[in-house]
Order: C-alpha cells, then structure tokens, then sequence
C-alpha cells in the first residue's frame, strides 16, 4: 500500500456497507483508495464503484491505482455534495451503499505546501479544491472580526474566540498574515507556546471554514437518502464532535416515525422514517490498529439502512 493514506476501519467499512457482487456504490471521499479499491474488488464481475473527491491529487493517485477491474469504476473529481450529478451523467438510478471517511488525508496533512498542518511552514491556503479561490488568508486577512470570531467557535471550538479573531485583526493591521508560520508564531507569543491541540482546533475551524465541510456533509447525507435504494447503507466516518453530532442528528432524524407533540392522543404527522439505525453507538476502531494508525484513535463510524 502508497503511503498516500492508510484506510481507516477497512474491515468495519466494508461490512457495514455490505459489499458484494453486482452492487453500486459511491465512495464520497476517494482519498488515496483505500476503501474505494476494496470495494471495486469486492463488487466484480459486475458492480458498479463510483469514487468521488475534490482533490486533483486524490483523483490521480486513484486513477492510476484503478487499472483493470472487470467491474465498471467511475472516477469524478467534484464536491460530494455533487454527487447525483455524476449518477445523472453516467445514467445510474440507485445506488447500494454511500460511504464517506470524512475530513483531511495524510497526504494533504504531510503536503506542507497544502497549509493544512501547523507543523509545516507554507502559504495559508487549506483549499481541498484548488480550483476554488477561497483561502485561509482571505479569511484571515479579509474577514470582519466577528466572523473570524465565529468560525473560530463554531468550527474550532476554541475558547474565548473573541480574544483571538482581535488578535487576528489588529495584527493584520500592521502587516498582513500570510503563512502557517506566521499565524502560528503570532498566536505563540499572545498565549505563550500554545498547546498542539488548541493550534489543531484553530486550523481546524479555518480549514472547516474555507471547504465549506459542514454545508457539504448536511447536503451529501440527504441525496445520500434520495438515491439509495432500500437495504441500501450510508456508512459514515468522522473525527471530530461536529462532523459526528451533525451524522447521528441526521440518522435520528430520520429514523423516528412522528413527530407529534406528545399530549396528542393519535398521531397525526405522517411522518415516515427513511432509514433505520443499524449501530447504536458508533463504531470505534480496535486498540491494535490505533496502534498501527494513529489517525483511527479519533474516528467514530455510524451505519445507517435505507427503508
Ligand atoms: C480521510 S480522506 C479519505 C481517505 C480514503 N478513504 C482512503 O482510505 O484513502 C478524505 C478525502 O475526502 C476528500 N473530501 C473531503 N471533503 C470532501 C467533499 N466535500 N467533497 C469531495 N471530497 C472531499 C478529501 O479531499 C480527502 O481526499
């Protein structure tokens, strides 16, 4: 296996998906192939693998690793929330299974130049997509301080996000912030050397920021629901509280069969529940591959069926 990513819970993905011959599934985050090239195996002679991700290096990497399946594999570069689009295009009706390992991969963390790791020192960008034009600078250098204050809350979680967005703010009056290493060398000498988890936290919620990546998820469960058909599985892993509560939220809203203030005698909503829960905690990964994997320690998996 490259070392482009090293596939999270392969073994939980695949089952929960159930995977087999003949079948259709939609990998939303292709990443390095990991899950993707399991699945166009396990789906031969005749199912279809459809493999999604913004990332023009996601696409190449999994482009040249997808060479002679006898199953049909379908590579498109686009935002998942674009999903139904590329089963439009190439006339698919239904789908088996939708599976999503959100978030970053290794390879975009270890490619400094990319701006996603506090660790490397590079150009403040922290686009999946290139071709889009926003970037961490222009929120940094550009955003009013209220907004910078509420990505740093909502998608960082960071305490007192109102004493950092000021900070932002007044210094890039002086001069603007255009590297990692900046931005974090400013936030050193404010807090004194800040811990790595609070720097994970402020990169994660410019990143979340700049990727739009909470509007994506909400958008790609529901066509997830649309297109699938029934007994079909939505299999979705994440690595921060945000994404998760955002993924059970979705499941159990669509699991319950009224909503009906409760002093009704009958039930008068017709509400139909569309899917139905299959784990009712989330899956985490063993002791033996966190082990292997540090990036496992985090992930939460949660499985949902199609009615
Ligand atoms: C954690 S990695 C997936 C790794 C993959 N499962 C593997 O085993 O190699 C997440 C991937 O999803 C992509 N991604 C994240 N959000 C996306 C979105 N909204 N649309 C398309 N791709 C997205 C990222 O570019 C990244 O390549």
């Amino acid at each position: 296996m490259s070392n482009y990513h090293v596939p999270v819970m392969l073994k939980e993905c695949l089952e929960g998906l159930h995977v087999r011959p003949g079948a259709v599934f939609v990998d939303c985050t292709m990443g390095g192939g990991g899950h993707f090239l399991e699945i166009a195996k396990q789906i031969e002679p005749d199912g279809v693998a459809i493999g999604v991700d913004r990332d023009a290096d996601a696409i190449a990497e999994v482009t040249a690793k997808s060479e002679g399946f006898s199953s049909r594999v379908i590579i498109e570069r686009t935002p998942f929330s674009g999903f139904p689009e590329v089963l439009k295009k190439h006339k698919i009706s239904g789908i088996d299974g939708v599976l999503m390992d959100l978030g970053v991969s290794s390879h975009q963390f270890d490619e400094g130049a990319r701006g996603f790791s506090y660790r490397a020192d590079s150009h403040l960008d922290m686009r999946m997509d290139t071709r889009n034009n926003l970037t961490a600078e222009i929120i940094i250098n550009e955003y009013s301080e209220e907004s910078i204050t509420e990505i740093l809350r909502d998608y960082g979680e960071v305490q007192n996000p109102r004493r950092m967005a000021k900070l932002l703010v007044e210094s890039r009056n002086s001069r603007s912030i255009r590297t990692t290493g900046e931005l974090v060398t400013l936030l050193n000498e404010e807090y004194g050397f800040l811990k790595n988890g609070v720097l994970s936290k402020v990169f994660q919620g410019f990143r979340i920021a700049v990727n739009g990546e909470l509007d994506e998820l909400k958008s790609a469960l529901e066509s997830s629901v649309e297109w699938m058909n029934p007994g079909g599985r939505l299999v979705i892993m994440s690595y921060h509280s945000l994404e998760d509560r955002i993924v059970k939220q979705f499941i159990r809203d669509k699991t319950v069969d009224c909503i009906c203030p409760p002093h009704f005698p009958q039930c008068r909503c017709d509400v139909k529940p569309t899917l139905k829960l299959i784990t009712r905690k989330p899956v985490e990964a063993g002791a033996d591959e966190v082990v292997r994997n540090v990036r496992a320690r985090s992930a939460k998996l949660r499985i949902a069926e199609r009615l």
